[in-house]
Parts: C-alpha cells; sequence; structure tokens
C-alpha cells in the first residue's frame, strides 16, 4: 500500500512528510538522507553565508539523491537582512522548483519563484490562519501549518494544532500539511484524519543517523521529556520555543525581570552564533537551540530511512484500524 494524498502527487514523493527547513542542521547530508527515504528533504538558504554557497550546497545534495527536494527562505526582520532575492535566484537557477518559504513579508520572493518558468511549487509555513489566507492570496501551493507545540517561532496565539489544523481545513481553499509535534505514524495518520495532505516535522529529524549534528545533542534530545522546552522572546513579540537549558533560564529571567525592556540586555544570551556552536560541540547548554514538544515523544536515533518506513507502517496500521472500528449498524 502507498500513500496518495496531494502533497505525494504534487511533489513527486512516496511518503507524504517533509523536513522542515532547519538552521544549522538543514545541510545536503539532512536533506538527501530524507529524500532518498521517500520524503521531502528540504536544504536551509540561510545555513549558508552567500548565495554562491547555496548554489554548492545544491549541487552537493543533487550528487547525494536523485530524489526531489527543496529549498527552504526564511525572512526574518534584521537591521541588515541578507539578500534573499539573491538566494531565490540561485535556486531558480539551479532548477529547484519546491520551495518551503516563512517569515515576514514573503510577497516579493514567493512573487519572483511564482514568476519562473516552470513556476516553483511554494509551501509557504505559517501560525496562523490569518496569515496562511494572506499567503494564499499570494498564490502558494500548499500552507505549512505550524501549531503552538512546534519547534522554533511558535507566533503569539499560542494555537495547538487540534484547533488549528481544523481552522484551516475550515477556512482554507489551497491544500495544506500540519507541522509541530509530529514523531510517528499515528501522527500522520491523525494529521490526515484532520484534513492535511500530510506532515512537516523539524525536531524529530534531528535524532537521525544522518543530522549533521553532535551526537550529544541527539542524545539530549532523547532523553528529554515533552516538559524541557522554553518561550523566550514573547516580550519582544517573536517568541522562540527552545530546548530548556541554563541559558533559556537566563534568559527568560531577564526577560520577566528587565525594567528597561531593551532588547540588548537578552540579546548575548540568545545569540544565533552560540547556538550554532552548541551543535558542533555537543554541549547542550553551551547557548539557546530550537527543539519543539515533540522532544517527549522521541526514543531514539534511527536513520531517515528506518524513521520514515516506520511512520509509513504506523500510518497505515492506524488509518486500518480505525476503518475496522467502523461495522454494520447497531441494532442499540
Ligand atoms: C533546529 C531547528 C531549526 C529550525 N530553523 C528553522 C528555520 O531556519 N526556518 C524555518 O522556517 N523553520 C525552522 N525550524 C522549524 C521547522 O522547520 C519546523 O517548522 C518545526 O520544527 C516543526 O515542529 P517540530 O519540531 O515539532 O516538528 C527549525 C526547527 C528546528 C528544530
Amino acid at each position: 500500500m502507498s500513500f496518495n494524498t496531494e502533497l505525494t502527487r504534487k511533489l513527486g514523493i512516496r511518503i507524504p512528510v517533509v523536513q522542515g527547513g532547519m538552521m544549522w542542521v538543514g545541510y545536503a547530508e539532512m536533506a538527501a538522507a530524507v529524500s532518498n527515504a521517500g520524503g521531502l528533504g528540504i536544504l536551509t538558504a540561510l545555513t549558508q553565508p552567500t548565495p554562491e554557497d547555496l548554489r554548492k550546497e545544491i549541487r552537493r545534495t543533487k550528487q547525494m539523491t536523485k530524489y526531489p527536494f527543496g529549498v527552504n527562505i526564511t525572512l526574518l526582520p534584521a537591521i541588515n537582512p541578507p539578500d534573499y532575492k539573491a538566494y531565490a535566484q540561485v535556486v531558480l537557477d539551479e532548477g529547484i522548483r519546491i520551495v518551503e518559504t516563512a517569515g515576514n513579508s514573503p510577497g516579493p520572493v514567493i512573487k519572483m519563484l511564482k514568476a519562473a518558468s516552470p513556476p516553483c511549487i511554494v509551501l509557504h509555513k505559517c501560525t496562523t490562519i490569518k496569515h496562511a489566507q494572506s499567503a494564499v492570496k499570494l498564490g502558494v501551493d500548499f500552507l505549512s501549518i505550524d501549531g503552538f507545540e512546534c519547534a522554533g517561532h511558535v507566533g503569539e496565539h499560542d494555537i495547538t494544532n487540534f484547533i488549528l489544523l481544523s481552522r484551516a481545513r475550515q477556512s482554507l481553499k489551497v491544500p495544506f500539511i500540519a507541522s509541530g509535534g509530529f514523531a510517528d505514524g499515528q501522527g500522520l495518520a491523525a494529521a490526515l484524519s484532520l484534513g492535511a495532505e500530510g506532515i512537516n516535522m523539524g525536531t524529530r529529524f534531528m535524532a537521525t543517523i544522518e543530522a549533521p549534528i553532535h551526537n550529544n545533542i541527539k542524545k539530549a534530545i532523547v532523553d528529554a521529556q515533552e516538559t524541557d522546552t522554553q518561550l523566550v522572546l514573547r516580550r519582544w513579540k517573536n517568541t522562540s520555543r527552545l530546548f530548556k537549558n541554563k541559558v533559556t533560564e537566563d534568559a527568560y529571567k531577564i526577560e520577566v525581570e528587565s525594567k528597561t525592556g531593551d532588547f540588548s540586555e537578552i540579546q548575548p544570551y540568545v545569540s544565533g552564533a552560540r547556538g550554532r556552536q552548541v551543535f558542533l560541540n555537543g554541549d547542550k547548554d553551551f547557548g539557546v537551540w530550537t527543539a519543539g514538544q515533540v522532544i517527549g515523544l522521541i526514543h531514539d536515533i534511527p536513520t531517515c530511512d528506518e524513521l520514515l518506513s516506520r511512520i509509513e507502517k504506523e500510518a497505515v496500521e492506524t488509518l486500518s484500524k480505525a476503518n475496522s472500528l467502523i461495522g454494520p449498524k447497531s441494532k442499540l
């Protein structure tokens, strides 16, 4: 048996599972492993310092897989923003036609991706129905609906996927995938039942053999509970879900206690540069790093192939079991 959803058909993949963009994780090794396993692997553009480095990374990925893969372009507010259009141009020049966009004001980049010949398939990730509807107007092909459980930018409304996915089903005219809190086939079956065409996972893919991060961090994820994440930066309307450690606790204390509310007080604690080092040196307390509540559901470090085969099998079994619960009309 194999899956046949709008996502598998449109992207040309076997299993309706996408590996979402991940800063300092979404390199060629990660994306190729997921695509080789039947899902959609995604490179994260901004892990590459320049558009030309992204070109090299795309070419490296092509040598590692013959299956489709995508590129994530995340647009974050910055004093000196990266040249997003130059990254997008490299994506197009290299013949990539699947892009995950996320973040603020994605309009100009989405317009450029959709104007290409042939146009890109754009999956736009967002945490509110309002933002999803704006993205629909921009012509995106799929929404990736990120519930409050998710790793990273959770938004400011704290709506978990049980509500958010059904809202998406009720109100969006474009197909969507479910993101945040997924790790197994039971989750995939639930997402499909709620109307999604597949799922997007981040944290679960960090704890795989091929994830290009230090083994200590994979073990920290396996050892963690669902209560081991922390929300920071709400005060600045940029709430992020991070792995709870000494640094997030110190950062949170400053956030709550600062009399000035000056971002510069917390900035050294939430520095991305220190977070990047965590994945290289394996010290989970060295800086802040992103993880979702789903850490409580992750108990092993399989290959991507083992993980996706297991998810496929569990989802098929779960959906068959659900089907078997319906019998002829009872006389009761
Ligand atoms: C380490 C890490 C880094 C991430 N970086 C990005 C990013 O740069 N851009 C983005 O759109 N999403 C990013 N995400 C979010 C994921 O793409 C995905 O939406 C999220 O992990 C889904 O929630 P889950 O972790 O519960 O599966 C990141 C997630 C993780 C775990």
